[in-house]
């Protein structure tokens, strides 16, 4: 086995978004694009000689070989051990826990999470760092200076390591120890919940119906739902992981498991319904007759959650991204907890948690996370959902009504513009930008507008300040809009628009979302002139 230096050329745009590098499969799977990224994260964090890493990915097209190049790019560094786990899968919570569970310097996570997979479409590399969390910005920033100076990249020469068998086999100096995806992650879960209340409750005829969308998660959700907890057969569906994930995108939002929304809708309704993403970090929580939002889970959850023996201590305090809905606010003011707002982007939410100020996070975009790992994680929101309902007794529409009774509503919806002009977006929201001191004081379909500001986020922790995360537009009587474009798209632009409405009259709780956001959905419109301006007649998807 020889150690080969490459000659190479920085590649242009291997700058990481919002979560990694993100990119279509063809791009990664071009010459050197892979090799050079990795290299570059390498350098960014003063080489691998000597370091322990972790290594797994969604199982998504490319995954296998991908791993393959970063293991002899890591052996070819001088690492001293990379912990793989078994066929290269592990999802992203149990890679965040491995990560801190076995102390090692961080971690590769190959994945584009919800974005679709196979050789036509996403794929994505992302480093963690020693505390299990993606990289701060700071890196990202590093690591892409790195691909821009980039002249040569060193990889062993040899033969693929046989992923497929647990245990620990060499790789030139280097030791490639194959772990078992599942294990240490459902014991930490054992340890977070009460295993005992929620196998009883599901014994006792309360039924539940995971879907894994053809993706990681799978292999938890079996392991955990009907193995540990005794949940049918067939409970988990779409539980094997595909390399297209069946053909579809493993996002679990009402438009791509519309299946799971039709079942609890149906007759046939379990009484409880999840799913989760292609990495296995979002979730999605529904009961019969009802899909929770993501805020409205997060706020239920924070209200909640010492019901579970993992935070029977109660909370150090909340965070949300700012686009997230303002409903957990309403919990920590109730409760008096510390509340954050940061950006989009699970990273912002980790110094954070080093620091013991927040217990619990999340995220509109189908994330809710806690200080057990570095990362949001779907199947931990399933349990710990569960756990909750065991020590109530409530259904999932009972738990939602009376937080709406005691709270108050945060109607809540995210409308999506997908595969812009990317010049057209970025110039609609500079326009927007421009025009934001003069709008307070006006009127935008017939609504004062009594805020107007770009958010900008100073970190407490780290004294890191991060600009440009948003236009946030407040109207009279508590409805707010945000504007803001993807970090993680891979074509174009996508235009993302937050939109809510408090409400807490209590005959006007249970309304249609649509019916209740139709002023400020106007309002939005004529602020930004969404149709005008891209000639698109409504969003491509309504979350
Ligand atoms: C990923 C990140 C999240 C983020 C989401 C949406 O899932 O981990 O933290 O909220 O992407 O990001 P975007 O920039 O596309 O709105
Ligand atoms: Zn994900």
């Amino acid at each position: 086995m020889q150690k080969r230096t490459i000659q190479t050329r920085p590649i242009e745009g291997q700058k990481p978004g919002t979560s990694g590098l993100r990119k279509k499969t063809r791009i990664f799977m071009g010459p050197h694009y892979l090799e050079n990224f990795v290299q570059a994260v390498w350098n960014a964090i003063g080489g691998v000689q000597g370091k322990t890493l972790v290594l797994g990915g969604d199982g998504r097209y490319f995954n296998d070989r991908a791993a393959q190049v970063i293991l002899r790019m890591a052996a070819a560094g001088g690492a001293a051990r990379v912990i793989v786990g078994q066929n290269a899968l592990l999802s992203t919570p149990a890679a965040s826990n491995l990560i801190r569970q076995r102390g090692t310097d961080g971690g590769i996570i190959l994945s584009a999470s919800h974005n679709p997979g196979g050789p036509e479409e996403d794929f994505g590399v992302k480093f963690n760092g020693p505390n299990g969390g993606p990289a701060p910005e700071e890196l990202g920033a590093r690591i892409f200076a790195a691909t821009q100076r980039l002249e040569s990249y060193d990889i062993l020469e040899a033969q693929d390591v046989d992923l497929s068998q647990l245990g620990a086999t060499r790789l030139g100096g280097m030791v490639v120890e194959i772990v078992d995806p599942v294990a240490d992650y459902a014991a930490l879960m054992a340890r977070l919940f009460d295993f005992g209340a929620i196998a009883r409750l599901i014994a006792g005829g309360f039924t539940i119906r995971f879907d894994a969308m053809h993706a990681v998660t799978g292999p938890y959700a079996r392991a955990i739902l009907q193995d540990m907890l005794g949940a049918p057969e067939g409970s988990v569906v779409n539980a094997v992981p595909s390399p297209d994930f069946g053909g579809g995108h493993p996002d679990p939002n009402p438009i791509w498991a519309k299946d799971l929304v039709d079942l609890v809708m149906g007759p046939d309704a379990p009484d409880f319904a999840a799913a989760s993403d292609g990495d296995g970090d979002r979730n999605m929580i529904l009961g019969r007759g009802i899909v929770v939002t993501p805020s409205d889970s997060l706020a239920v959850l924070a209200a909640n959650a010492h019901l579970a023996p993992g935070y029977a201590r109660g909370l150090a305090g909340v965070a949300r991204s700012m686009p997230t809905s303002a409903a957990v606010d309403r919990v920590a003011a109730a409760r008096g907890l510390a509340l954050y707002e940061t950006p989009t982007g699970w990273k912002f939410f980790g110094s954070l948690l080093d620091a013991g100020r927040v217990t619990l996070c999340g995220e509109e975009s189908a994330g809710t996370g806690s200080d057990h790992v570095r990362e949001k994680d779907g199947l931990w929101a399933v349990l710990l959902w569960l756990n909750i309902l065991a020590e109530t007794g409530a259904s999932v529409a009972d738990m939602l009504r009376a937080h709406w009774r005691e709270f108050g509503r945060n109607y809540y919806a995210r409308h999506d513009y997908e595969a812009l002009d990317a010049g057209l977006a970025g110039a609609m929201l500079d326009d927007l930008r421009a025009r934001l001191p003069g709008l307070v004081g006006t009127q935008a379909a017939g609504r004062r507008i009594v805020a107007a500001d770009e958010f900008a986020y100073d970190d407490p922790v780290d004294g890191s300040r991060s600009e440009g995360q948003g236009l946030r537009i407040g109207l009279e009587g508590g409805a707010r809009i945000v504007f803001r474009l993807s970090g993680t798209g891979t074509e174009g632009a996508t235009l993302r628009v937050y939109l809510e409405e408090y409400v807490d009259a209590p005959g006007r709780l249970d309304l249609p979302v649509s019916e209740v956001l139709a002023p400020v959905i106007a309002a939005a419109d004529e602020i930004a002139g969404i149709t005008a301006r891209t000639g698109r007649s409504g969003p491509d998807v309504v979350s």
